[in-house]
């Protein structure tokens, strides 16, 4: 395993104190925390590496962009990519999907056509496919869940037609922690022809992704829910897409030639990198993905699933607590209700005791929709959680309790 002291000590925010107590983070599913690693990469750069990449042939822009190149190598080992320029660099998960959704769209999607998600999913895998549906008259077909949070894998086959052109999916639920059996999803998808896209935003940092084994035709994840900065993310798409698909946006770099008459487009991955990309944060998003493979992602979800099992039963104990979602498999995401008592309610006591957890909706309202609630209190644990802090949790929900029963 690993030194679980040792490592967060190369976390400085975790030792803070907020409200008078020892930080309790717990809202790693909204944003993790970075190692120290990671800020001194980004500190670095902006002290004593900052230049533009690809646009200089002086010392300093030519070490940013071996360097940005680095970081799409070290992205396209992480996932297993066949080719490293099946990797892009974008904002995010967002950003990712939002690219997909357009790009994919303008080439394949027509009148009548129709795009598979799930009930699970997140606002940025469904709004931006619901934008696509309205520009181009397609239809949004939905594959539900049960109480437990299981996919109900089986309706895929029936919600599939000869109009079906995409199925994009989440991995895990950011709100239930749910491990969707995506490799299923993708078989079925592509029995029938069609590419499938996973939404690892939740994922990707806690269990190892190898996108040949899966066969995912796309992928996308964000920066900063690995350990990296924010405003930085990854988009994995098969060449044979990617060749097809027609650039996102418009700008500098992702072209070729340029005049008044006509443009024509860089090769991949930059006909999807318009402007000045943020290659920084590219490269400490890597340092991120270096820190996690040193400690290992078959050892981080060891823990975790101890973490996972260690709260359910704690959770249990306390009583009058009502949990969303107990999927077989899952990760440790703990999105529950006290007892008569609103969410935001918990959260502004947590708070006071030094305890984060996100409240709301969690950009996931079709799930609060499923089960007939405004909002959920969500503990999301990263590998730098302990035992003592579920514990801490559970102290927090008796006091709840005492002053709202
Ligand atoms: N970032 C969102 C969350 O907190 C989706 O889960």
């Amino acid at each position: 395993m690993f030194d679980i002291q040792k490592v967060r000590e190369d976390f400085p925010v975790l030792r803070q104190i907020i409200n008078k107590k020892p930080l309790v983070y717990l809202d790693n599913g909204a944003t993790t925390q970075k190692p120290r690693c990671v800020t001194d990469v980004i500190t670095d750069y902006y002290l004593r590496k900052n230049s533009s990449i690809h646009r200089g042939v002086h010392f300093l822009s030519s070490q940013a962009t071996v360097e940005y190149e680095k970081a799409r190598e070290t992205v396209s080992q992480f996932i297993n990519a066949k080719n490293k320029h099946e990797v892009i660099f974008t904002s995010g998960t967002t950003g990712s999907l939002n690219m997909l959704a357009f790009s994919f769209g303008e080439k394949y999607i027509k009148e009548g056509d129709e795009i598979i998600l799930s009930e699970m999913e997140h606002h940025a895998n469904i709004v931006p496919w619901q934008l696509l549906c309205e520009r181009k008259k397609a239809k949004l077909k939905v594959l539900p869940f049960n109480d437990d949070g299981e996919l109900l894998v089986d309706q895929l086959e029936y919600l599939i037609t000869e109009k079906t052109k995409i199925i994009s999916v989440i991995h895990i639920s950011n709100v239930l922690g749910t491990i969707n059996p995506i490799k299923k999803i993708i078989e079925i998808g592509h029995s029938h022809g069609i590419p499938v896209c996973i939404d690892t935003a939740q994922s990707i940092q806690h269990v190892p992704i190898d996108v040949q084994k899966l066969d995912c035709d796309f992928l996308a994840f964000s920066g900063h829910k690995l350990y990296g900065p924010t405003g930085i993310g990854g988009f994995y798409g098969k060449e044979k897409w990617l060749e097809e698909m027609p650039p996102y946006q418009g700008g500098g770099d992702m072209v070729d030639e340029v005049s008044f008459e006509k443009t024509t487009f860089n090769q991949l991955p930059f006909k999807f990198e318009a402007g000045t990309t943020n290659y920084i944060g590219a490269i400490a998003m890597a340092e991120g993905i270096n820190y996690i493979q040193g400690i290992g992602l078959s050892n981080i979800a060891d823990y975790e699933h101890e973490l996972l099992e260690y709260g359910a039963a704690k959770l249990k104990e306390v009583g009058g607590v009502k949990i969303f979602g107990n999927a077989f498999a899952r990760t440790p995401i703990f999105s529950f209700h006290i007892e008569n008592v609103h969410p935001l309610d918990t959260g502004m006591i947590f708070d006071k005791m030094g305890i984060a957890v996100r409240t709301g909706t969690h950009c996931a309202q079709p799930i609060m929709q499923h089960y007939g609630v405004d909002g959920m209190v969500r503990a999301s644990l990263s590998f730098y959680n302990t035992k003592e802090e579920i514990d801490y949790l559970c102290t927090g929900i008796e006091q709840v309790k005492r002053m709202f029963l």
